[in-house]
């Protein structure tokens, strides 16, 4: 069997998935350009695993670099989290997003034809299912995107459909992501955003250790229960076995299909917010302030399809996110 390609798998997703796919065997060959990671994150990899996976520090529009890892290894299915991710700076930088998403699938994507490797697992996320789509969403729905990043989703789904009819070697799972959250139960990885966290569970984790005063809660004028954000939460351990079941079902796939990977379950900012003061044991100070533009009142998945195809089901807790992710945080005050 051939090797496993990962990339971005010093990122938050990809290092956990590496963890789990030497688990389960693979043999496994990481690039990332570190633009948002750190190397230390495969040293955590190997701590918890025992293997030590070889890394490329590469850019995915390397053409060159690209193909020398080819050259390297004998690659079976490529698993393609490498991304810039940030909604706010994709608004402000446009053109940073699309040449790096998509230009860099792009290239990967070529690359991998020349080699003859056809199997590749997207990470896509629930933000293509838009504004306009009804709770919860299902695979078959129209697709659209209210920002850049967004739209690199939309679209680098419609190039690999492309890819697909242009040749039927192809076998494409396109990951439908709702909100990953937590760390391994280890505390030696976990989420580590630079700057200020744009997210809920990391900014509340900061507020837990006394880096920031207080949550601001955007909005509790939602049509939800509490009145305010409703989303999927769900454990990155368990998204991790996700790609290993969708890594053993791509055999069988012929084309493109796209699979939601979330728990089906919705939980509220508070709902977070409850959970997280149980596990680090203080009171998380919050301030309700107005909505955030382009934020919509609930998402959360029909996780049919991939309990049927990929015989997955997300296994843990809210309570259990918060704890692992409060675990590694007070383990790593400054990040890894
Ligand atoms: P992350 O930023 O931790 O990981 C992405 C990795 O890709 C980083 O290590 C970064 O250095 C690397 N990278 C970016 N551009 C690159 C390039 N041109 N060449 C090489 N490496 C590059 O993010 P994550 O949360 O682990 O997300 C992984 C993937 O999942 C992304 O594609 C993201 O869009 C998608 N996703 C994430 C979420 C989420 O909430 N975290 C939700 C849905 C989808
Ligand atoms: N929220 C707050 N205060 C904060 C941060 C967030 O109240 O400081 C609220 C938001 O309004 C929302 C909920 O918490 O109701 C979750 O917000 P996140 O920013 O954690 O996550 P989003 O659902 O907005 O977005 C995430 C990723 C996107 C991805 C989307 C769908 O950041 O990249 O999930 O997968 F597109």
């Amino acid at each position: 069997m051939g090797k496993i390609l990962v990339t971005g798998g010093t990122g938050f997703i990809g290092s956990h998935t590496c963890v789990s796919l030497i688990n389960a065997g693979y043999e496994i060959v990481v690039m990332d350009n570190l633009c948002n990671s750190k190397v230390e994150s495969l040293a955590r990899v190997s701590l918890i695993t025992g293997k030590n996976p070889r890394f490329y520090k590469t850019d995915l529009n390397d053409y060159k670099e690209m193909c020398q890892i080819f050259e390297d290894h004998k690659i079976d299915a490529v698993i393609h989290f490498a991304g810039l991710k940030a909604v706010g700076e994709s608004v402000k930088l446009p053109l940073t997003y699309y040449h790096n998403n998509i230009s860099g699938t792009i290239n990967l994507l070529k690359v991998m034809e020349k080699y003859g490797c056809h199997k590749f697992i997207f990470s896509s996320s629930a933000t293509v299912y838009g504004e306009n789509n009804p709770v919860p969403y299902t695979e078959d729905m129209p697709t659209s995107a209210t920002n850049p990043y967004g739209y690199t989703k939309v679209m680098i789904e419609q190039i690999l459909k492309d890819v697909c009819t242009s040749n039927s070697d192809w076998k494409v799972i396109s990951l439908r992501y709702f909100n990953p959250i937590g760390a391994h139960e280890s505390g030696l990885m976990g989420e580590n955003p630079n700057g200020i966290p744009n997210n809920l569970v990391p900014y509340i984790a900061q507020v837990a250790l006394g880096k920031l005063d207080k949550l601001h809660v955007f909005g509790n004028d939602y049509d939800t229960p509490d009145g305010t954000g409703v989303r999927d939460y769900i454990h990155v351990m368990d998204l991790a076995e996700g790609h290993v079941a969708a890594l053993k079902y791509a055999n069988s796939v012929n084309g493109f299909e796209a699979i939601n990977l979330g728990t089906g379950k919705g939980s509220s900012v508070l709902d977070v917010v409850k959970a997280y003061e149980k596990a680090c044991g203080k009171k998380i100070p919050l301030e309700i302030v107005a909505r955030r533009p382009g934020d919509i009142a609930e998402s959360y998945a029909d996780a049919t399809k991939a309990s049927e195809v990929l015989n997955w089901k997300a296994t843990y807790s809210l309570e259990k996110m918060c704890t692992d992710s409060w675990n590694f945080t007070k383990q790593n005050p400054k990040g890894l």
